[in-house]
């Protein structure tokens, strides 16, 4: 694939927090002191000196061998398959879709396969019975390539998908279903890595210390991006460009440790709920995969100390301009509960001009000779400007562009964020003890060994009562 080359200075995202101060918003507006009141040198420094153990920031610079491989590997499937269904869920999943969205073709499966960069691309990250049957009804197994991807290599959805497809193969093409199904798991532990060296399945590791929400730039989410024809150099190399810039320790410079202190120095003012708000479809899928890193990464009841905080910022997904008809009401005279984070394009990948029409209607006319691209921007403006006068917290993250270069760097300033954040909330950002809680009661559910204590404790959980339940 051609690799192109992208000028960092043009390209770099943008941060706008006029909207969030005092000055431009008043009394209801955040102050200079407020953010320098935060823990702001402890959090850069613990940055510093835990940088060894998230090994997530470096999957920009250690990769050369890996993307290699990554990219004959895509090249064969391309070659070979119709379709490329990745089998996981939450970090094994969400990242892969954003990364689609953002950068292929927005009605990619629906294009004929000449127009197309790869096989189409499904993500399978439920274990709706009704969905999986969907996928069956329309790929011929024969003509697809799986991937199945979980880091822990025990996911019980993830599995029962592993079952049902190995089955299928199995039944399709006879013992060898190395030819259909590639593996993206841990090196050593689980049950994956197990299955994949029975089957001899090509394999991709996650590596040690990069955690599920963490790992969209490992071959968690490259080989599907690659498969698909995107650059993922280019990503990588967006990302390393972000790395660069979220080492200035100077918080006001950094644009993820900002973005941090924002956040929570508006949750210290009772700003519980963070609104993504991208004002592009290609974006819409980052608002998915942000909510979980925000979400599992900051919703904890103990911090580093051992004591309760039951900390956290409940994520909203919004998408500009179609939810300002259903949730700018909100955002402009509801609560003072919210930051809305505008996410922006400067320049979008397609023009679409509005042709002359009804030029006897005024209300109508006067959007004639614009283009749906003023009209975006127009409204995008509009709204903040809205939610700014009504006195709500809101900045805007502005992207010159969305092309693999600014996807790359805007996934890892998320990353760098959260986990700013996490210092500055004094909390680990890097584990998930509530999500393993429902894991472990699924499985003991389900019967699986070893689990026969929380079935007990499952048991003995309260009964429901008939008279709390209307029949
Ligand atoms: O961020 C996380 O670690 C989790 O959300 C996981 O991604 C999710 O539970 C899936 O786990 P796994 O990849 O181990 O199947």
């Amino acid at each position: 694939m051609e690799q192109k080359t992208f000028d960092r200075e043009a390209m770099r995202i943008r941060i706008d927090y006029n909207n969030m101060m005092q000055e431009t918003l008043g009394a209801r507006g955040l102050t200079k002191d407020e953010l320098l009141a935060l823990p702001l040198e402890t959090a850069v420094q613990a940055m510093k000196t835990k940088r060894g153990s998230m090994k997530w920031r470096e999957l920009p610079h250690n990769q050369d061998e890996i993307v290699k491989e990554i990219e004959a590997v895509a090249k064969d499937v391309r070659e070979r398959f119709d379709n490329f269904v990745v089998l996981g869920i939450g970090g094994s999943a969400l990242g892969p879709i954003a990364v689609q969205q953002a950068l292929s073709h927005l009605h990619y499966n629906d294009l004929p396969k000449e127009k197309r960069n790869g096989p189409r691309l499904y993500v399978e990250d439920n274990v709706d019975p009704e969905r999986m049957n969907a996928l069956l009804d329309v790929i011929d197994v024969n003509k697809t390539c799986f991937n199945v991807i979980t880091k822990s290599g025990s996911t019980s959805e993830t599995m029962s998908q592993l079952l049902i497809v190995t089955d299928i193969l199995h039944k399709a093409l006879g013992e060898d279903i190395s030819t259909h199904l590639i593996a993206t798991t841990d090196h050593e532990k689980g049950n994956l890595i197990k299955i994949a060296k029975r089957e001899n399945l090509t394999t991709f590791y996650v590596p040690d210390g990069v955690g599920g929400r963490f790992s969209e730039l490992c071959p968690v989410g490259l080989v599907a991006a690659a498969v698909c024809g995107i650059d993922i150099r280019a990503l990588l190399a967006g990302a390393a460009y972000m790395d660069e810039l979220t080492q200035n320790e100077n918080v006001f410079e950094n644009p993820a440790y900002l973005m941090a202190a924002l956040q929570v120095a508006a949750m210290k003012r009772g700003a519980n709920i963070h609104v993504l708000m991208p004002y592009a479809d290609s974006l819409k899928y980052i608002a998915d995969w942000y909510a979980q890193l925000w979400a599992e990464s900051l919703g904890k009841r103990v911090g580093n100390d051992g004591t309760e905080i039951y900390a956290g910022q409940t994520p909203v997904k919004s998408l500009g301009v179609t939810d300002q008809h259903s949730q700018v009401q909100l955002y402009t005279e509801g609560p003072f509960d919210k930051v809305v984070t505008f996410l922006s394009v400067d320049k979008y990948r397609k023009t679409m001009p509005i042709p002359e029409g009804y030029l006897d209607i005024p209300d109508v006319s006067f959007l004639c000779g614009h283009t749906q691209n003023e009209l975006i921007a127009a409204e995008e403006a509009a709204t903040e400007y809205a939610i700014m006068k009504s006195g709500h917290l809101n900045y805007a993250i502005r992207m010159p562009e969305v092309n693999a270069f600014t996807v790359g760097e805007l996934l890892y300033l998320f990353e760098v964020q959260t986990a700013f954040a996490g210092e500055l909330l004094s909390l680990n950002a890097f584990d998930q003890p509530g999500v393993e809680e429902g894991k472990k009661a699924t499985y003991a559910l389900l019967g699986k060994p070893g689990f026969a204590e929380k079935k007990a404790e499952l048991d003995a959980a309260p009964a429901k009562l008939d008279a709390y339940i209307v029949k």
